[in-house]
């Protein structure tokens, strides 16, 4: 439990990385504040560490010689007669031992040095001053003074001291060596003089604890700086987000606030002219469309009544025909098919109309698609067999469902089937596919006619386009069957897509959501044909494309057009073709 409530902490940490600039900007700026004040600050204890032990190191280097020069010269003085050598070592040291206690050095006297390896400190022998620990003198410096006239030499080291309680303590510090020869017995001895560093080491954890508490304050100040700097960017930057977001809602009157002269004033104050300019031109094709749509509607409704005249007129001329010289009687007869033409485009257009009215309105039940497949094909067969095409149902034995409004369906297939006859080549096949699953049902219809060119699958859709304006005015066709099609698939959520070669022929797609409103991700019937695909070509048919269909989208347009090659063309409509719908 706590693993996942730290799992949900780091997941919102993570999310407030990604989004806060700031955060980002502090953070960025501590971390190189911290690497360049470590830097600077090793650099300066360095060289404050070495001054402070060069300075000390002459002191006690000063400080040891003139004790030896001292102590020379009372040897000197000394007669070396009737004296004996143990005697004559301590009169030598003692006054230094001495001195050292009130001066805070200390002090060991090792020796006679013979050269030969003896005389060693740790033999015993050695006078030093109390509470010293023989181990202070490191054992390379007594190397050093193994042999006799060796010169003066120091070395860093730690200096142990055994307290009156027992306890030890070490303190690092400074040994210096040198020679002295006693006239008692013409040996020479090593005097080693160890002087601690324990102000310097003080002084060193003061630099240091001072710095310390200086970076630390530096960090936070820069953080605060730099969090007060970002914050003056990026604040702007919040204020424009939320004022776009609301421009982008349809709150079209929003502007940001310009204060200053800066260039975030001046890019609020372009932001600003873009917006009101954006407000204009919308406003301007909001009215325009507006205007056009009713137009159309007056139009259409203002030429129903004339329409309905005229049309009782020529169903009296068209039922006297028989009288008429055949001239005559062909002109009544041009007349009536014209007048059929005539009223069916005006139905499309009311319907048109009552689209952009957003008056129309979903009847919904649960409408199987094999069954309205196998009815609008019956429906279309006399029709196809005048034109000698062949009209097949592929479709599974189970139900194929969708919550729909089963009269729009049926109008929409009836469309596709239509055109599909309209532009088949001579007694060739026309295929109508039914397939669902638990997401969606789907139907396609599939010709082998004249196809569509490239860029025609996503124009198909437009209201009045027509390939071929000549032919389609012979088959009877009004350019408004897809874009009535398109706005019916629209109303359930679903989508209506085409694809076509030029000469292949083309297939029309329906998918609709099993309820409506729900988001549809794929289609149950790919929208390339297997046969026009020649990556499709080793899968199995068609009737059964849903499985071997995997990512659903994935065979729809984006993979068409990037394997089609020239010639290739398959469209949804407009806003259709993203995955998200
Ligand atoms: N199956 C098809 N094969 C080739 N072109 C087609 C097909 N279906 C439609 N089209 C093209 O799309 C245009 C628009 O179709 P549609 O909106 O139904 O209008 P109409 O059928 O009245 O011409 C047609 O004129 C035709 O050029
Ligand atoms: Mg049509």
């Amino acid at each position: 439990m706590f693993r996942a409530r730290g799992k949900v902490a780091l997941r919102h940490g993570w999310t407030f990385w990604r989004r806060s600039i700031q955060a980002r900007v502090v953070v960025t700026t501590v971390l190189l504040t911290v690497l360049a004040v470590g830097v600077v600050g090793w650099f300066l204890l360095q060289q404050t560490r070495q001054g402070l032990l060069e300075h000390r190191v002459s002191v006690v280097v000063a400080e040891a010689s003139s004790e030896v020069q001292d102590a020379r010269t009372r040897l000197g003085a000394a007669s070396g007669i009737d004296v004996d050598a143990s005697g004559q070592r301590r009169d030598l040291v003692e006054p230094i031992i001495q001195r050292g206690l009130t001066r805070g050095f200390e002090v060991l006297l090792a020796g006679p040095v013979t050269g030969a390896g003896d005389g060693r400190i740790a033999n015993g022998g050695a006078e030093f001053s109390p509470s010293l620990d023989i181990r202070s003198v490191p054992v390379r410096l007594e190397e050093h003074f193994a042999r006799p006239s060796a010169a003066t030499a120091w070395t860093y080291t730690s200096i142990r001291n055994r307290t009156s309680s027992g306890a030890e303590t070490s303190v690092p510090g400074v040994v210096v060596g040198s020679q002295v020869q006693l006239p008692a017995d013409g040996q020479t001895y090593t005097l080693y003089f160890l002087f601690p560093l324990e102000d310097e080491q003080d002084t060193l954890h003061l630099v240091v604890r001072a710095m310390l508490a200086a970076a630390a304050l530096l960090i936070l100040l820069i953080a605060a700086v730099a969090w007060l700097v970002a914050r003056q960017v990026v604040t702007p930057i919040r204020m424009a987000r939320r004022v776009a977001e609301r421009l982008a809602a349809g709150q079209l009157q929003e502007r940001l606030r310009v204060t200053g002269e800066d260039d975030l004033a001046r890019l609020a104050l372009s932001f600003n002219q873009m917006a009101s300019a954006l407000q204009t031109q919308i406003r301007q094709l909001e009215d325009l469309s507006r205007v056009q749509r009713r137009f159309t509607s007056d139009v259409s409704h203002e030429l129903r009544t004339p329409l309905t005249t005229v049309r009782m007129a020529s169903d009296v001329l068209h039922d006297a025909r028989g009288d008429f010289d055949p001239g005559t009687a062909r002109a009544a007869e041009l007349l009536q098919s014209e007048l059929d033409r005539f009223e069916g485009l005006l139905v499309d257009l009311l319907e048109i109309s009552r689209f952009d009215a957003g008056a129309a309105v979903l009847e919904t039940d649960d409408v199987n698609l094999v069954d309205v497949a196998h009815r609008e094909a019956e429906a279309a067969r006399p029709l196809a067999e005048q034109r000698g095409v062949r009209l097949v149902v592929v479709a599974p034995r189970h139900p194929c469902l969708a919550e729909a409004d089963v009269r729009r369906v049926e109008r929409i297939v009836r469309n596709l089937v239509a055109n599909a006859i309209d532009h088949a080549a001579e007694s060739e096949q026309i295929q109508v596919y039914v397939d669902g699953d638990d997401h969606s049902a789907a139907i396609a219809v599939r010709d082998h006619g004249v196809g569509l060119a490239p860029g025609e699958a996503a124009m198909v859709f437009n209201r009045f386009w027509r390939a071929d304006p000549a032919r389609a005015r012979s088959t009877g066709g009004t350019g408004l069957g897809l874009s009535i099609s398109l706005e019916d698939t629209h109303l359930h959520g679903g989508w209506l897509q085409a694809w076509g070669r030029p000469g292949e022929g083309a297939q029309f797609r329906l998918t609709l959501p099993r309820r409506v409103g729900a988001p549809l991700r794929r289609s149950p019937i790919p929208l390339v044909p297997a046969d026009a695909d020649p990556a499709e070509l080793a899968r199995p048919v068609v009737s059964s494309p849903a499985p071997a269909d995997a990512p659903g989208q994935q065979a729809d347009q984006p993979r068409d057009h990037a394997a089609g090659g020239p010639g290739d063309g398959a469209a949804g409509q407009p806003g259709d073709t993203g995955d998200s719908r």
